[in-house]
């Protein structure tokens, strides 16, 4: 009988901490910078309820077909993947993307190099929901080539650095601090000065100035609102299963909530009329 009461008062209490520690978050933070450089939003995406503004991812990709993609690639990320659950443009009417008419425009303003079925040579055709994005440069030595440093993939750049998405935002609009005098002469042609990067100098120059695009919604396209949707963009493709890995994360707490006061019920019963 002892070892019944132990172990359910382990359980009890194994119940209840791994309810507790459910929910924990990180921040990433930097030093040395002008104040206010590195932004801090409160993004919907975070807390334990959190979901993407889909209207803004939706803008937020417009800003990456019509800025970022002519340098930068998304490595993991299918034209189909937009309009899965959870996705930017999912749509109820087209529980498979494939079959989703927005999804197929999308991948098809793309060319894919792919091989000729009958004679195995190189070709190039227009994309299908199926295909990853493709990448932009042959590879990697003529992508720093073209821009003096390679262009990182951003499918999963919200995840590959420190701060995120508020690293992300403020990387956008970092470019707006006056070079500090005794970088001036150290950096060469084509290095910008950005607080937000490491090292404080960047081989991307500014990309976002008011006005740079049209929104297809009508919303005015300033720098600070394109940066905000692309990031939201971003932030989608880096972790597109956040929504639902909340939802199931919530679930999980009730469950965990409701077994913990039945262990403790029977604990109760179990023990009624024993002398302990
Ligand atoms: C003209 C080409 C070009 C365009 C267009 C461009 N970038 Fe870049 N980007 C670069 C280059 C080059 C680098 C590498 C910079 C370095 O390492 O110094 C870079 C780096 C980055 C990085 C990584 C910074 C880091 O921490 O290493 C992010 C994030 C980024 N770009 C986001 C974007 C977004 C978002 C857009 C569209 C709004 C965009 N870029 C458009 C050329 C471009």
């Amino acid at each position: 009988m002892k070892m019944i009461k132990n172990i359910l008062i382990a359980a009890t209490l194994g119940v209840t901490t791994l309810g507790t520690a459910g929910v924990v978050y990180a921040a990433g933070g930097s030093s040395e910078m002008p104040e206010g450089a590195m932004k801090h939003e409160k993004w919907s995406f975070n807390g334990p309820f959190g979901k993407y503004d889909k209207a803004a991812a939706q803008r937020g990709y417009q800003v990456y077909k019509e800025v970022c993609s002519s340098c930068h690639a998304l490595d993991h990320l299918s034209f189909r993947h937009l309009g899965e659950k959870g996705a930017p443009f999912y749509d109820a009417n087209f529980p498979n993307p494939n079959d989703n008419p927005l999804i197929k425009g999308f991948a098809a303003e793309w060319d894919i190099a792919d091989i000729d079925g009958d004679d195995g040579s190189a070709i190039t055709r227009t994309g299908i929901p199926a295909d990853y994005f493709p990448p932009i440069y042959e590879n990697a030595i003529a992508a720093a080539n073209a821009n003096g440093k390679a262009p990182p993939d951003l499918s999963v750049m919200v995840k590959a650095r420190n701060g995120g998405a508020d690293y992300l935002y403020s990387l956008m609009l970092g470019y707006d601090y006056e070079t500090p005098a005794k970088m001036k002469d150290s950096m060469g042609a084509g290095s910008y000065y950005n607080p937000v990067m490491e090292g404080a100098v960047i081989a991307m120059p500014p990309q976002l100035v008011d006005g740079a695009i049209e929104y297809e919604d009508g919303t005015e396209a300033t720098k600070q609102q394109m940066a905000y949707d692309v990031t939201q963009f971003l932030a989608w493709s880096a972790d597109p299963k956040l929504e639902q890995r909340k939802r199931v994360g919530f679930g999980t707490m009730i469950y965990l909530s409701i077994l913990t006061i039945l262990l403790y019920l029977s604990y109760r019963q179990v023990w009624k009329d024993v002398e302990h």
